[in-house]
């Protein structure tokens, strides 16, 4: 098409893809199309805006290596992972929410009961929790929860040379009810990275890049749509100012305290416990496939 106007070009770019095999790939780009081109024409952008985004976008791809993922970050600070997250959680279904780049492929197995804090520095955290159908509401049997988290200074295993490598990182399975245990040490808040073209981004707005402290979980279970969540504690100050979007109410777990002798009887560390922990108790809910 000749002559295209400001009104006709979206219009143009659907007529280019009128021989497009795939028509759900089609429809995709064509609506990005139409909104790519509404937020040139609404901001009446300039050439050296959109070339400082394209510069940004540049600069991403140098920084990008198989640990570390520019454009993933771009996706969460804007808030198109959350979205992404939140239009694909089934009705009923525990909220997804961000993977982010620290998980580890392999994660070391953990016995229910088991013992992820191995005596590392940090207040000691019981969490204890059930994994249940969405629909019935009944515990999934032999349910398992990939799970990783940080460290008490902050750091995941992946960032902090000081940490055996999947130091923090576990594959928990539930028992026959769909309940399970462990205990670990409190997560704490963190920033993501900032140092890149991402970080630019959230200081030109005065954001900060503050998370609030989460326990990452990956529930699979047969049958059941897989689940990519984080789970938040309810005291952490950073709960209304995630940089990620990441924290929807049905995740934030609420947070009290136990005594030693009222733990479950199966946890491994048991006899290592403070005379007080904190307890974090967690219902994680699953959609069927
Ligand atoms: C994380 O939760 O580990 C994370 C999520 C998004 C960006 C950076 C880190
Ligand atoms: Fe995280």
């Amino acid at each position: 098409m000749r002559n295209v106007t400001p009104d006709t070009l979206t219009q143009a770019f659907a007529d280019y893809a009128a021989k497009a095999e795939d028509p759900r790939t089609k429809e995709v780009l064509c609506s990005l199309a139409k909104h790519l081109h509404a937020f040139v024409r609404e901001t009446k952008l300039t050439h050296a805006e959109w070339m400082a985004g394209l510069m940004a976008l540049t600069r991403a791809g140098e920084i990008t290596t198989p640990e570390r993922n520019e454009f993933i970050l771009f996706s969460d600070l804007f808030g198109v992972s959350a979205l992404v997250d939140m239009v694909n959680t089934p009705p009923g279904a525990t909220s997804c929410s961000n993977l982010g780049p620290f998980h580890q492929r392999g994660a070391p197995p953990l016995p229910d009961g088991g013992d992820l804090w191995k005596g590392q520095p940090g207040q000691v955290m019981v969490v204890t929790g059930r994994v249940l159908d969405a629909a019935t509401g009944e515990g999934i049997a032999g349910a398992t929860l990939d799970m990783w988290q940080n460290a008490d200074n902050g750091f995941y295993a992946a960032q902090d040379a000081g940490q055996p490598a999947k130091n923090y990182h576990a594959l928990l399975t539930c028992a026959a009810d769909g309940t399970f245990a462990f205990s670990t040490t409190r997560q704490q808040p963190y920033t993501v990275p900032y140092d890149g073209p991402a970080g630019d981004m959230l200081r030109a707005l005065g954001r900060d890049a503050w998370r609030p402290a989460h326990l990452h979980v990956i529930a699979e279970a047969a049958g059941y749509r897989p689940l990519v969540t984080e789970l938040f504690l309810e005291d952490d100050p950073y709960l209304d100012r995630d940089a990620v979007f990441g924290v929807r109410s049905d995740l934030v777990v609420p947070l009290g305290t136990m005594r030693k002798a009222e733990t479950p009887a199966h946890l491994v560390a048991r006899d290592r416990l403070p005379d007080t922990v904190l307890h974090a108790p967690l219902v994680i809910r699953m959609a069927r496939a």
